[in-house]
């Protein structure tokens, strides 16, 4: 069968996406249908049999504008188009990669003010863990293979593609691939949830820089290029980081002349507040990595910031970041991210994720009346919560009680009831809340009464 337009009938799609479409991080013979999402507006999908979801993961924490642009990024990507489809920025420049450029230099704190484009995260991710080992050599004339170790945290995800999964701290997703890229080593995340009950903030802020300085001597100052860590850390669910702790981090980078890398593939561009979230928390990176948000999704485009520091050996004329992505810049991809700003602009997209945490957080802090909510973490439009076996203990739940509470019961659960989030446990388990940055009020509620009462179901369930 030939299909050149669209499949038309449900079941044609279903037959079609079972014979032809490999799905990511999906188990094939599950057995189960994927659900078919064919539409979108504000913070809701509709599937394919017509059925609606608040989706309250903006696709994957991305979907920053929510899904009502279409026709005016169309328009925009349209005029691109007609003007011109596709050019490189492999030794040439075009208009709207240099605009985006300048804008993204303009909205980025400090002076993060040169941009090289890709394709998405784990490219940005890679690029920069490429960027630093070729800074050393083309500031101090090192030759190749002296200084290219980076440092991550456990659990942290940051892409899939070798580079970016060797910096990964999810350790289930990096077996399968070993021997990876040498050499990273990753220490301890910000979760506080299951530390020392009596540890104060600041002990919790010395332990962590204690144990980031001690794996720097370990594996030696002088061969690690990279320190590469999300300003709010996504898998294990929305860790912050302690009092004190940014300010200690970027010291250690300093005393030990290490680059800083901030990934800001989910918190840039407002999931935060902020167009970075570098500023909310003052981390003062060299580089910054971002892709999601900086088209609301929109179009595949990500992209390495990096400061003027940086960028500074690059400019000799003997010397140069031996990097390229076919569609890096993309003039279509481009235009489509700087509309989205503009719409980001216009909508006061920041001011109102600032305006509206309080309120959101308020709301699903009523959830932490359940027995299985143990913890309530996050900023902004990020938030996770921790789900427990014994809120006084703190106790979490065993493997195959996560895998019969999470991916038996939790997620289609919450599906059937029409609400999109995650169910995770690529640490301890968490339910993830991160809508699109649109959301008000009515959906802050909607979402609270949907998982309050599966929530609530999910408790009967273990007990
Ligand atoms: C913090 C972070 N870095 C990198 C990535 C990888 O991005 P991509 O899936 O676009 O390659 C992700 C994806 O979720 C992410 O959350």
């Amino acid at each position: 069968m030939s299909i050149t337009q669209s499949a038309t009938s449900a079941d044609d799609l279903r037959r079609l996406a079972n014979d032809h479409l490999w799905l990511h991080f999906t188990n094939m013979g599950g057995g189960q249908a994927a659900p078919i999402i064919v539409r979108g507006d504000g913070c809701y999908l509709e599937d394919v049999d017509g059925k609606r979801y608040l989706d309250a993961l903006a696709g994957l924490f991305s979907v920053n504008i929510g899904y009502g642009f279409g026709e005016e990024v169309g328009q925009a990507a349209l005029e691109q188009m007609r003007e011109l489809p596709f050019y490189t920025n492999w030794t040439y420049a075009h208009p709207r990669a240099i605009e985006l450029a300048a804008e993204v230099a303009s909205l980025a704190p400090g002076d993060l003010n040169r941009v090289f484009f890709c394709s998405g995260g784990g490219e940005a991710v890679e690029s920069a863990w490429k960027l630093a080992r070729q800074f050393y050599q083309a500031r101090d004339g090192l030759p190749p293979g002296q200084r290219y170790k980076a440092i991550a945290r456990d659990i942290a995800y940051h892409g899939t593609t070798f580079g970016a999964l060797s910096i990964n701290g999810v350790e289930p997703l990096r077996a399968p691939f070993v021997p990876l890229v040498p050499e990273v080593r990753h220490v301890s995340n910000t979760n506080r949830y299951h530390r020392p009950p009596e540890e104060t903030e600041q002990e919790f802020t010395a332990f962590l820089l204690d144990e980031l300085e001690r794996t720097i001597q370990e594996m030696g100052p002088e061969t690690v290029c990279l320190i590469h860590m999300e300003p709010v850390q996504n898998a294990g669910g929305s860790f912050i980081a302690p009092e004190g702790y940014w300010r200690g981090v970027r010291e250690l980078c300093d005393r030990y002349d290490i680059l800083l890398s901030a990934d800001e593939v989910i918190t840039a561009f407002g999931r935060l507040g902020h167009w970075f979230a570098s500023e909310r928390y003052d981390i003062r990176p060299d580089i910054v990595t971002c892709a999601k948000g900086l088209s609301s999704s929109y179009a595949a485009i990500g992209a390495v910031v990096a400061t003027e520091r940086v960028m500074e050996p690059f400019l000799t004329a003997s010397s140069m970041y031996t990097h390229g992505i076919t569609f890096g810049g993309h003039p279509v991809m481009s235009a489509i991210a700087l509309k989205n700003i503009e719409i980001m602009k216009r909508e006061r997209i920041m001011e109102r994720v600032l305006g509206n945490e309080d309120a959101f957080r308020r709301t699903l802090g009523q959830l932490l009346e359940l027995p299985i909510v143990g913890d309530l973490r996050g900023a902004g439009y990020f938030y996770a919560l921790e789900l427990v076996k014994d809120k006084e203990t703190r106790e979490t739940f065993s493997d195959e009680e996560c895998e019969t509470l999470l991916r038996g019961f939790l997620s289609p659960r919450l599906f059937e009831k029409g609400l999109i989030c995650r169910a995770d446990d690529r640490g301890d388990p968490v339910v993830q809340i991160s809508p699109p940055l649109v959301a008000t009020q009515s959906e802050f509620d909607e979402m609270t009464g949907i998982l309050g009462d599966v929530l609530a179901e999910a408790w009967e369930q273990v007990h």
